[in-house]
């Protein structure tokens, strides 16, 4: 058969980070290379114990099909978390999804046209790099520093799409805890963010899956509540906070977009599943998110303690790092014109495994860069690891 594809699947590539990964799962190997939290915080108890209670009381409802923009229990539930962390939203300004990964896609069916620009940080997540690409968004990068997206540079990015008689269809930002940097944007900075959106009238876009996984307690106030929700649609999951394995998230935005976001919803998937709404909207009334989460803090916090502490110990002092107080990442820049893609199989034969930086960029540059994630690891296989990953990048220096 010969078969014929859409230029939409024509635009999707391999991922070159998806290669990689295969030889971080070999034996052996530590791996700082995947985003996956520690599984031990899975509270399995729990959720056996829910999933029974739901199945025999109300077994007629989460088996059933439900209202694509989420079943109202879990609405309710979800603004009542969101609330615990100083956002307010109506239940008409929320949708349920299938986690963050299919906001990104909605989004993107929603607002773009192949060629049409998309404005994110530089670097910014790969999985929002493909879901715009596979649009056909022409995307332009803000390089970052350590106060998030550099504004100054943003504006200069918009007078040059001014120039070409173009507006972005929207501004994609990962404020707090960036995957991958791991750098955090300062108020001041989310301030100046949503009063150029807002004079220009380009929504922004605020992903935020780790904002919750504070080591300090600092939290800044999302853009959704420095915008009081104008113009901004935020992206929220329970992927990084409790588990990625039943693909819960929501998106909350202007009841206008949200139903149109509903309607697209409704050719993509009918509804996310009831059965694992009604499971979560009871882990969540029975109170029981702040103690996951606190135990996700206290089992991240002194991962990135050991991997701080042992980059200072044993890299060389030509490589630098980002230093996060939150979140699951670390960013590591080598020296100019060393490539993090012809120091990996070093590293493999080292026996630890990192994600190269360059498919976090948008414009393909980033080839010195590299991510670390320290969740997964242990605080023994950390330590060891970045030991290891050390006497790897001498050897190219
Ligand atoms: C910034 C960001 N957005 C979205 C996602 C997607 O998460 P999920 O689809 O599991 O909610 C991730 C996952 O790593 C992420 O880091």
């Amino acid at each position: 058969m010969n078969y014929t594809f859409s230029n939409t699947s024509n635009r999707i590539v391999r991922s070159e980070i998806r290669e990689l990964l295969k030889w971080s799962r070999k034996p052996g190997i530590i791996s700082f290379g995947g985003g996956l939290p520690d599984p031990s915080l899975f509270p399995i108890r729990d959720i056996t114990d829910i999933t029974a209670e739901v199945l025999s009381e109300r077994g007629f409802l989460a088996l059933q099909y439900g209202p694509t923009s989420g079943e109202p229990e879990m609405l309710d539930a979800l603004a009542g978390y969101m609330k615990e962390f100083g956002d307010e939203a109506s239940l008409e300004q929320m949708c349920v999804t299938s986690s963050s990964q299919q906001g990104l896609s909605l989004l993107s069916l929603l607002f773009i046209e192949p060629g049409e620009p998309v404005i994110m940080e530089l670097p910014s997540y790969l999985g929002a790099i493909q879901a715009f690409r596979r649009c056909g968004a022409d995307m332009r990068g803000v390089p970052l520093d350590d106060d998030g997206m550099d504004i100054e540079h943003l504006k200069k990015v918009l007078d040059e799409l001014d120039k070409e008689g173009k507006k972005p269809r929207f501004i994609y930002v990962i404020p707090d805890f960036q995957n991958p940097s791991g750098i955090t944007m300062s108020l001041e900075r989310r301030k100046e963010l949503v009063k150029i959106a807002q004079k220009r009238e380009i929504p922004i876009v605020e992903d935020s899956p780790y904002r919750e996984l504070s080591f300090t307690g600092d939290v800044q106030p999302s853009i959704w509540t420095v915008a009081a929700g104008k113009g901004v649609i935020m992206l929220k999951t329970f992927s990084k906070v409790l588990f990625p394995g039943m693909r819960m998230g929501w998106l909350v935005a202007d009841p206008f977009l949200i139903d149109k976001i509903v309607m697209l919803k409704q050719s993509v998937d009918l509804c996310t599943p009831s059965f694992t709404q009604l499971i979560l909207a009871s882990f969540i009334k029975q109170g029981k998110m702040k103690e996951t989460i606190h135990n996700a803090i206290e089992c991240y916090r002194p991962k990135r303690e050991a991997m701080l502490n042992s980059l200072e110990e044993h890299m060389p002092r030509q490589i630098s790092w980002s230093k996060p107080t939150g979140g699951m990442f670390l960013w590591v820049t080598l020296p100019e014109g060393m490539d993090s893609k012809e120091t990996f199989m070093t590293a493999i034969e080292h026996k630890v495994a990192y994600v190269v930086g360059k498919p976090f960029h948008c414009d393909n540059s980033g080839s010195s860069t590299l991510r670390l994630n320290y969740s997964f690891a242990s605080v023994e296989q950390i330590k060891e690891g970045v030991k290891q990953l050390a006497a790897a990048l001498k050897k190219h220096l």
